[in-house]
C-alpha cells in the first residue's frame, strides 16, 4: 500500500501579527518543528495522537470539516491520515496551519495549488485569515509577508535563536482577531496603531537585514505595548513578556493572535536564563533557531 508523506513547518509572527490582517506587512518565521503527515488510501480516518484527536470525514468535528474541503480542493477523499505533530495545538505556533500543509504535501500530486488547499481549511479553523501561518508553514525560514504579495523570504546574517514562551492557555485567532477588528472599527487611534505595528515590521526587515538584533529587541518590546494596546495581551503573556525581560532578553513581545499561546524573547546571551526564569513561574519554554529551514 503506497504511503505518501508531507511536512509543514510551525511559525513564530517576528512582527505584524493583526496588522497583518489589515493589509500591513508583516516578518515572520517558520520554525524547524512543525507537523508530519502520511497518507495512504483509506475512508477518511484521521489520526493526530499528540493533539487528541481520532476524527472521521464527515463525523462533524472541526478538524474533519477543515480536512475534508482541503482534500476536495484537490480532488480526492479517500485516504487515512497519520499525523505526527511536533508543535502543541492552539498555542499561537500555526499548528493549524502546519497541519493542513503537511496533508496538502502528502496528498497533492505536485501540480497542486497547496496554498489554495490549505486556505479551505484554514478558512475551517478561523474564518478569514490573512494567509501569513500558511505560507510560512509552506516555505519555512525568515519571510516578509503581505496580503497580496505573498511570502518574500529573506536572507539572514546569521541564524537567529529565539526563545518561545507557552502559556499553556489555548489562544482562539478567529475570537481575537474579531475583537481588533472591533476596536478598531469604534477607535480611530486603535486603527492608527495597526498601521504603526506595520510599519514596525518593515523597520524588522530593515534590522535584521543590517544584522541590527539589538533594534529587533527594541522593536519586539514596541509590538508588545501596542498589541496590549489593542487588548490581545493577557496577564500570563505579559507576565512571560517581563520575565523574559528580567532575565536579560532584548526584547520580547505575544506571538500570533494572543489571548494566551505564546511568547517570543530575544536573548541571544541569556536564552538559559530566560528560560529558567519561565520554568520557575510554572510556564514551559524551548528554544528555537530561525533562519534554518528543513
Ligand atoms: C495568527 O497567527 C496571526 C493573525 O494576524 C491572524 C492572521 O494573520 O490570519 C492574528
Amino acid at each position: 500500500m503506497t504511503t505518501t508523506t508531507g511536512f509543514g513547518h510551525g511559525k513564530v509572527i517576528l512582527l505584524g501579527e493583526h496588522s497583518v490582517v489589515f493589509g500591513q506587512p508583516a516578518l515572520a518565521a517558520g520554525i524547524a518543528a512543525g507537523v508530519r503527515a502520511s497518507a495512504q488510501p483509506g475512508s477518511g480516518r484521521i489520526q493526530v495522537p499528540a493533539w487528541g484527536i481520532d476524527a472521521r470525514i464527515g463525523d462533524g468535528s472541526q478538524v474533519a470539516l477543515a480536512i475534508e474541503r482541503l482534500l476536495a480542493r484537490l480532488g480526492t477523499r479517500d485516504v487515512d491520515l497519520a499525523i505526527d505533530a511536533e508543535v502543541p495545538s492552539r498555542a499561537g505556533l500555526g499548528s493549524s496551519a502546519a497541519l493542513a500543509v503537511a496533508v496538502a504535501k502528502a496528498v497533492g500530486d505536485g501540480s497542486a495549488d497547496i496554498l489554495a488547499a490549505v486556505a479551505e481549511a484554514e478558512t475551517v479553523f478561523h474564518g478569514s485569515p490573512s494567509g501569513i501561518d500558511a505560507a510560512a508553514a509552506l516555505h519555512g525560514g525568515l519571510g516578509r509577508f503581505r496580503k497580496g504579495e505573498g511570502w518574500q523570504p529573506l536572507p539572514l546574517h546569521r541564524p537567529l535563536k529565539l526563545c518561545i514562551g507557552l502559556t499553556g492557555k489555548p489562544r482562539d485567532t478567529r475570537v481575537q482577531v474579531e475583537a481588533v477588528g472591533l476596536l478598531c472599527s469604534r477607535t480611530p487611534a486603535a486603527r492608527r496603531s495597526i498601521d504603526l505595528l506595520g510599519a514596525l515590521a518593515e523597520d524588522g526587515c530593515l534590522a535584521l537585514s543590517a544584522g541590527d538584533i539589538d533594534g529587533l529587541g527594541r522593536l519586539f518590546d514596541l509590538a508588545h505595548g501596542l498589541l496590549a494596546g489593542l487588548r490581545v495581551s493577557s496577564l500570563e503573556l505579559d507576565t512571560l513578556v517581563h520575565a523574559a525581560r528580567a532575565a536579560g532578553a532584548i526584547g520580547a513581545k505575544l506571538t500570533g493572535a494572543g489571548g494566551g499561546g505564546a511568547v517570543i524573547a530575544l536573548a541571544p546571551s541569556h536564552s538559559h536564563d530566560v528560560l529558567d526564569a519561565w520554568r520557575r513561574l510554572g510556564f514551559h519554554g524551548f528554544q528555537t533557531v530561525v533562519g534554518d529551514a528543513r
